[in-house]
């Protein structure tokens, strides 16, 4: 679509203009995710928590799994943490996992199990934040609040040509977010959200936007002007650090595989894996592999071979993960972790397992669920 008329003059652009095309787009257009068709306030809450860092994409998955595993707030409220994690691992951001758990307490201590509809009293709750609480009330209750994740403030931003960078400074925020209320339809307050977050994600993209798709283009100042994708300000780029990671992998002869468990903070918290430490700069892989078990698990290691190399990325960190075989020497002690056990192959599911991890245990066929 090509903009015709204008509204560049209209400095006060309301529901009307914006919600009736947006609406028409999102019946046509809309993203058929899982937790859309008539979803329970609980599967709206678990879906959003694991939409909270995670694209649509990657969450479909997870969402269905979780929810066979905990059908019903009480079900999650009475699981273990451990369980929680490890349904949720490969997710990331466990701490998602553990909130939600302690949310589904809270909910079934002080409001009967039943999810508070306030936006106000859903921030309280564990794992909340201001987006978080704006989705469930509008989705699951239709509560006229706007759900302002990054590609809606993206939207707006452009839609209004906001001036600076949201996640800089909180004047911007607080501009877009009063914007993002003042824009919202009276009626289908969920749609219109989320069909906020479809056009950021499928159309309102950060660096080459598709404005001749988008319903909204002849009413978008930054479209009107021709510089879309100079909006919203961009923050200079966050330098991106290299690790090598390595970890020593130490089986009995009957096949047990020595894990331990990260500590509470920080990244992976409370979640298993092979001994692992941070190569220090210039010390090589195997030295490492000797240096993990002397500083995590108290043994003195005779390192093997590498047996598997995995890249991802945490944050701002671009990590190569080794794995090297190695044998030891004594009884493990718990010095560098929370707790160390020894176990099966058939036995990693049930463990909250860190995610590259996994994918380390798969590349050397050690991953025997069906997953
Ligand atoms: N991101 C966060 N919540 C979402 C939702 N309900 N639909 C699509 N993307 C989302």
């Amino acid at each position: 679509m090509k903009a015709t008329s204008t509204h560049l003059d209209d400095t006060n652009l309301t529901s009307k203009d914006i919600g009736q095309p947006l609406l028409q787009w999102y019946d046509r257009n809309s993203r058929p995710l899982s937790w859309r068709p008539s979803p329970s306030s609980y599967a709206t809450l678990v879906a959003e928590f694991m939409l909270q860092q995670t694209q649509a994409a990657a969450v479909e998955p997870y969402y269905r799994r979780f929810l066979s595993r905990f059908p019903t707030l009480e079900a999650l409220a009475v699981a273990s943490e451990l369980e929680v994690c490890s349904v949720w691992a490969g997710l990331g951001y466990y701490s998602r996992a553990r909130a939600i758990r302690r949310l589904a307490q809270v909910v079934v201590e002080q409001y009967e199990g039943q999810i508070p509809s306030d936006p106000v009293l859903l921030r309280r709750l564990p794992g909340v934040g201001c987006y978080t609480a704006g989705a469930i009330a509008s989705i699951a209750f239709g509560v006229r609040v706007p759900a302002v994740d990054g590609n809606v403030s993206r939207v707006v931003a452009r839609l209004f040509q906001i001036a600076g960078n949201p996640r800089k400074s909180g004047r911007v925020r607080n501009q877009i977010l009063e914007i993002a209320h003042r824009i919202l339809p009276e009626r289908r307050v969920g749609d219109f959200n989320q069909a906020m977050m479809d056009l950021g994600a499928t159309i309102c993209l950060p660096l080459r936007p598709r404005c001749s798709e988008c319903p909204l283009a002849d009413r978008c100042r930054a479209y009107i002007n021709g510089n879309p994708a100079q909006y919203p300000e961009r923050l200079e780029s966050r330098l991106i650090v290299e690790q090598t990671h390595v970890s020593a992998m130490i089986r009995r002869e009957n096949g047990d595989l020595l894990l331990c468990q990260r500590p509470n903070g920080g990244w992976w918290a409370g979640m298993w894996e092979m001994p692992r430490v941070v190569c220090h700069d210039g010390e090589g892989v195997l030295a490492a592999a000797v240096r993990a078990g002397i500083e995590v698990v108290g043994m003195h290691l005779t390192p093997h071979e590498i047996v598997a190399n995995i890249s991802h990325t945490v944050t701002h960190h671009r990590i190569q993960l080794y794995v090297i075989t190695a044998v030891g020497d004594g009884d493990p002690v718990p010095i560098g972790c929370s707790r160390i056990r020894w176990a099966q192959p058939d036995q990693f599911h049930e463990l909250a397992i860190t995610s590259p991890q996994r994918r380390a245990l798969k590349a050397v066929g050690l991953w025997t669920a069906l997953d």
